[in-house]
């Protein structure tokens, strides 16, 4: 039988179910970076602390820790299982291919992720209640276990942009897949950034602490972490550009807006100048000032910066091998995985869909733009919202063509053929582009399918046959030259 286990599509019509799943991951991105960052700081405190015997270190760790534990903790405990619900229901082929492959790492994972809640938790209530050495210890542990938490996560990550070796589409194999130059290049942008967070975020703490001398001196340290590592992460960026695959450049090429790189630049300039002032007038540093930086860099930095990642890996959503529309594309032998793309030349998603509505697998003119609006919503939506607003409007493309016989030409020669880089090959049997191009152009303007229905009845009775539009392979050659 030629069937794909296509999911139904979870279509969300407001902003589109990318934006669900980026918004979610973004702000998930703003507590995990910070907890990690602020892990390894608190070791680093925690040392400094005892050595030099400055308990007032021990104890802005427990104030920093307690905030921590709302603030990424507890926030980043729920938008982290948001993003499993998010891309289980957005992308639950996506999901399926990482964790066929990553199953154990993410288990791993999570092991350490327990020790890091843990450890927080024992960072912040012992102070002053184990001896030092214990301490310290304690402190190694976390900072430790929240470094193995952000290697693991940035391994599958980068497999999402692309295996790690080449070798993995012919031996599978998760050390082939998940150790690659685009890891070690994120690793090392995501370890540098999340220090400047981690100073960011530090300063609504420090904005709060009594003494002017201890609040000077640390403002200070923050500062210049601030600007040391955005600094090294802002030199790590052309690296991870270079490791970036073939596909990923041309469509950074082409899709990423002229002013990204001056943008960038920009915001680096701002946050290097907002240390600057934390450095220079740190008593003037009140939590206000630091919160609305940290606003800042999510909104200007983190958004923009998980946008790109998730924009360059297009038209793949993991390994090189699934479309973001969730059809696979390529045969991966190492995975046993077979490439979509041959059942869906021969018999379309019409009949290749399992879950396609029984009603619409045979398109009659009546029927076209329901099948239309189904094929956008399986083959196009997570990519284009349909509605005017959210990711990629589709109509916008069309230009308020209405002009059916038009947008299926396009819909033939662009996408039925693979010839845009950055969208997938969507092979169309001539019915369907049909039945998608009097959905697209009913965007522009609905009665489009009255006209198509009635002349379609028209050209029908002409030919005097009453029969319905069908592609399915087994139709009769008289009625596909009908239709034509
Ligand atoms: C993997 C994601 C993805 C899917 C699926 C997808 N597109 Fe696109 N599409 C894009 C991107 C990215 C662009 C470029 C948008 C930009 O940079 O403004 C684009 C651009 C377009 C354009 C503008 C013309 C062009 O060549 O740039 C049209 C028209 C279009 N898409 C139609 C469709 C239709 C119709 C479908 C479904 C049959 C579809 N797309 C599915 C990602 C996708």
């Amino acid at each position: 039988m030629d069937l794909i286990g296509l999911y139904p599509t979870w279509y969300e019509p407001g902003i589109g179910s990318g934006w669900v799943i980026g918004l979610i991951a973004t702000i998930h991105v703003l507590f995990s970076h910070t907890a990690v960052g602020a892990a390894m700081l608190f070791t680093y405190l925690a040392y400094i602390g005892y050595r030099d015997d400055r308990p007032e270190l021990l104890d802005f760790i427990k104030k920093y820790g307690l905030f921590l534990l709302v603030f990424s903790y507890i926030l980043g405990s729920i938008t982290g299982p948001g993003i499993w619900y998010s891309t289980t229901v957005g992308s639950p082929r996506g999901i399926s291919a990482l964790i066929h492959n990553f199953v154990w790492k993410w288990a791993t994972e999570w092991v350490f992720f327990v020790i890091e809640v843990v450890g927080v938790y024992m960072m912040v209530y012992l102070v002053g209640k184990v001896d030092k050495g214990t301490y310290l210890r304690i402190a190694i542990t976390f900072g430790l276990a929240s470094f193995a938490t952000m290697l693991a996560i940035v391994g599958i990550l980068s497999f999402m942009m692309e295996p790690g070796r080449p070798e993995w589409f012919t031996h599978g194999g998760y050390l082939l897949g998940f150790y690659g130059d685009n890891t070690f290049a994120q690793l090392g942008i995501r370890f540098a950034f999340m220090f400047t967070i981690t100073a960011v975020v530090g300063g609504i703490v420090v904005a709060g602490l009594k003494d002017p001398v201890f609040k000077t001196w640390l403002a200070r340290r923050l500062a210049i972490l601030g600007i040391v590592s955005a600094v090294v992460g802002m030199a790590f960026y052309p690296w991870y550009l270079s490791t970036l695959p073939a596909q990923a450049q041309i469509v950074m090429e082409n899709r990423i807006p002229g002013y990204f790189n001056s943008a960038i630049l920009t915001v680096l300039i701002a946050t290097v100048v907002y240390f600057l002032f934390t450095l220079i007038k740190p008593r003037m540093l009140t939590a206000g000032i630091a919160g609305f930086a940290t606003l800042a860099i999510l909104i200007l930095g983190l958004f923009p910066g998980e946008t790109i990642r998730e924009s360059a890996r297009k038209p793949f959503v993991a390994g090189e091998y699934l479309y973001s529309n969730q059809v696979i594309a390529k045969d991966v032998p190492g995975m046993t995985v077979k490439s979509e793309l041959p059942t869906l030349d021969k018999v379309g998603f019409t009949h290749a869909s399992v879950f396609w509505p029984e009603e619409l697998r045979t398109i009659t003119p009546q029927n076209a733009v329901e099948v239309g609006r189904t094929l956008a919503i399986t083959a196009c939506s997570n990519c284009h919202s349909l509605s005017p607003t959210g990711i990629r409007p589709i109509a916008g493309y069309f230009g308020g063509n209405t002009d059916v016989s038009k947008i299926k030409t396009y819909l033939i020669g662009a996408l039925s053929t693979g010839n845009t880089a950055y969208m997938p090959r969507i092979p169309l049997k001539d019915a369907e582009a049909e039945a998608l191009a009097v959905y697209l152009a009913s965007l522009a303007d609905p009665t489009v399918v009255a006209r198509f229905v009635d002349e379609k009845t028209r050209a029908a009775q002409q030919k005097d046959s009453s029969a319905p539009l069908n592609t399915s392979s087994a139709a009769p050659a008289s009625l596909i030259a009908a239709q034509e």
